[in-house]
């Protein structure tokens, strides 16, 4: 496995796999791996001949109060995982490198990176396109794969790969939780023992809302309505969002159908959790 930290040299090996004829994956993400990351190098290994992993802790996707100064950084570990999982590169470049001084163009996807998170984070899914855009520019992979954890980020991605006429394939793969239903993420290790019994509420809300969809009811006020009784039942887990839209625009529904997305993220403790589930 080779560790890269410019682009140059990144460039460069991500070139002489096209050259070999060999196809390419990528999975972008910001390290503290667990196995919601892992599922996503699996998925790659089988699709692609040869994959490639980025870690990078975009500062641009941050908000001017949230967590970049303390987001888990778990490098060595990573390595270490990433090569038990046959990962043929690792791009793993300091903010300088990726936004050198005088860096000043930004990928904005306008509507779409402005609901849910992009509504709660303001500038949030800006900062995530143009670094994934960057990333799409430096590795030119066949296929990029994502976590259907984060739904809005792959409406947001979807939406910038077809403006911007990215010749990939984005593999969306499902979201991993743990045994009681927790999805995984790498910000859980910021819960205390009694804030991570709280956070089971997420998906309890979104299964009962599933299940009443499923036992026939479409509308979706009362949809949202059962999944606020579910989140009551903590009145300590705060609210952000709980919405029920379209999965590819983000916009709201009046009546839920077959593939609408069941979106939900919430403050438990300090930490902001995301889930979501499809109908
Ligand atoms: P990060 O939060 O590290 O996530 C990297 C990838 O792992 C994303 O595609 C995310 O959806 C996926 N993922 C996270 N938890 C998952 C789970 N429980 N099951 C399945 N997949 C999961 O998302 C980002 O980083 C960043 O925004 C990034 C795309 C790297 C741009 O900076």
């Amino acid at each position: 496995m080779q560790v890269l930290s410019t682009v140059r040299e990144m460039r460069a090996a991500c070139g002489a796999v096209c050259k070999n004829g060999q196809s390419l994956g990528l999975v972008p993400t910001m390290g503290a791996l667990h196995a919601g990351h892992i599922s996503l190098m699996r998925a790659a290994r089988t699709q692609c001949d040869v994959v490639a992993a980025s870690i990078f802790v975009n500062p641009k996707q941050f908000g001017p109060n949230e967590d970049f100064a303390k987001y888990p950084r778990t490098f060595e570990q990573d390595c270490a995982l990433l090569e038990a999982e046959g990962v043929a590169l690792v791009f793993a470049p300091q903010p300088e490198e990726m936004y050198p001084a005088g860096a000043s163009t930004l990928v904005e996807v306008e509507g779409v990176g402005d609901r849910l998170d992009g509504a709660s984070r303001p500038g949030h899914f800006r900062g995530v396109a143009t670094v994934v855009a960057k990333l799409f520019h430096i590795v030119a992979p066949n296929k990029a794969f994502f976590g259907q954890k984060d739904a809005a980020q792959v409406a947001v991605l979807h939406s910038m790969v077809r403006d911007l006429n990215f010749d990939l394939e984005l593999v969306v793969c499902p979201t991993v939780r743990e045994p009681d239903g927790l999805a995984l993420s790498s910000r859980n290790r910021y819960l205390s023992v009694p804030d991570r019994a709280r956070a089971l509420v997420l998906s309890r809300a979104l299964d009962v809302i599933s299940a009443n969809y499923r036992a026939g009811e479409k509308d979706v006020a009362r949809l949202l309505e059962a999944g606020h009784s579910v989140m009551a039942t903590e009145p300590e887990v705060r609210i952000d969002y709980l919405e029920i839209v379209d999965a590819a625009t983000l916009l709201p529904l009046r009546e839920a159908a077959a593939g609408a997305l069941v979106a939900v993220a919430a403050y438990v403790g300090n930490t902001r959790l995301i889930d979501n589930t499809i109908l």
